[in-house]
């Protein structure tokens, strides 16, 4: 059988839809909301609305650039969780309502395995087992990957998401929201070596950086006590520090669960895999205890529905399909 599936991915601020033609993504439309940027973060009422209003725009620009017409797809799929209610509650009425139309099957596709299987949309694909780190604004995982459908959380965040840290650390420096890329832009030119901060991990193979935060928020506070210009002057060494300290508690739990599984393959997924200090470090790290390291395209780091299509493809072959009373689920688990 060689599917041929619509795929909308609505669990944050992107609305997104993509066409997977026998396993081939034919196009990945992505609509960004901007709406959130003056608040500092993600309005998830304003979420909701923002999709409402786009999600017909970029279905049917997916739809037309992909040349399949409606009476060609084999499925419809969704992401139904984690993400925020309101806005999964967009994309999963709009699945439903396009698969009782054409009389077609629904497939619920849960966004962080999607995140993980982003890395078979390309031609240089890993094989199994691998680990992955799935790092984004929401999460931070550790996950061990049997099998396209297979996966295990090794270790997780006990508080704050790695994107999370990010995004408030350049809060706090009044930088708008998403502040990772600006860090990340910031850290190109800046000495990583300038200060330190303290390491907040947790034992085992868990992560914590809730403390972060509150020493950052520390260090901007006392520098500009005796210096008022403090951020600006030194902005592009804090973020350079910011961003190696965290990239470092992240690779250091990579590197532990590699020693403890014996896996020697190792991918980075979500958001803050754009990251270019983290992609760095995979690929240093690959090179120094013979690791073979897979790192995404940009464009499917990121929310997107291409990485919902692919994931829904394997759940067709396999004949994994939803009833039409699927709800979405926020707080979705892998394995779920
Ligand atoms: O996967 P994603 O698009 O959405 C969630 O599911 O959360 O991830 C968004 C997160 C944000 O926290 C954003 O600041 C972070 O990814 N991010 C980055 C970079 N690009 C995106 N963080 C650090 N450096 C980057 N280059
Ligand atoms: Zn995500």
């Amino acid at each position: 059988m060689h599917p041929i599936i619509l795929a909308i991915e609505s669990s944050c601020d992107e609305t997104s839809a993509s066409v997977i033609q026998h396993g081939k993504v034919l196009n990945n439309v992505i609509a960004s909301q901007t709406v959130h940027h003056k608040y500092g973060g993600v309005v998830p009422e304003l979420a909701s609305r923002a999709h409402q209003k786009q999600i017909l725009h970029v279905v049917n620009e997916a739809m037309v650039s992909s040349g399949i017409s409606p009476e060609d797809l084999s499925a419809i799929a969704f992401t139904r969780g984690p993400g925020l209610l309101g806005a999964l509650l967009v994309g999963v009425s709009f699945a439903k309502g396009m698969a009782v139309a054409l009389g077609i099957p629904l497939i619920e596709v849960n966004h962080m395995e999607a995140h993980v299987l982003a890395h078979f949309i390309g031609e240089s694909n890993p094989s199994f087992p691998f680990l992955c780190l799935t790092v984004s604004g929401g999460h931070t995982q550790l996950i061990h990957v049997k099998d396209h459908l297979t996966m295990d959380i090794l270790g997780e965040t006990r508080d704050d998401a790695v994107g999370e840290a990010f995004d408030k650390a350049a809060k706090l420096m009044g930088f708008p929201y998403p502040g990772g890329p600006l860090i990340d832009r910031y850290a190109q030119s800046g000495n990583a070596m300038a200060f330190q901060f303290p390491n907040t991990s947790v034992p085992g193979l868990d992560f914590s950086f809730s403390g972060i935060k509150t020493a950052f928020l520390y260090f901007l506070r006392d520098n500009s006590k005796a210096n008022p210009n403090f951020i600006e002057e030194h902005r592009n060494d804090i973020c350079a520090s910011l961003q190696r300290h965290l990239i470092s508690m992240l690779m250091q739990r990579v590197k532990q669960a590699c020693d403890q599984t014996g896996i020697k393959q190792v991918a980075i997924a979500g958001g803050v895999a754009a990251n270019s200090e983290l992609r760095k470090s995979l690929v240093a790290h690959a090179q120094k205890f013979g690791w073979t390291s897979f790192i995404p395209e940009f464009q499917y780091c990121t929310d997107n529905a291409a990485m919902i299509a692919i994931a829904a493809h394997y759940k067709f072959l396999q004949n994994e399909f939803s009833t039409l009373d699927v709800a979405p689920l926020a707080n979705l688990q892998i394995g779920e």
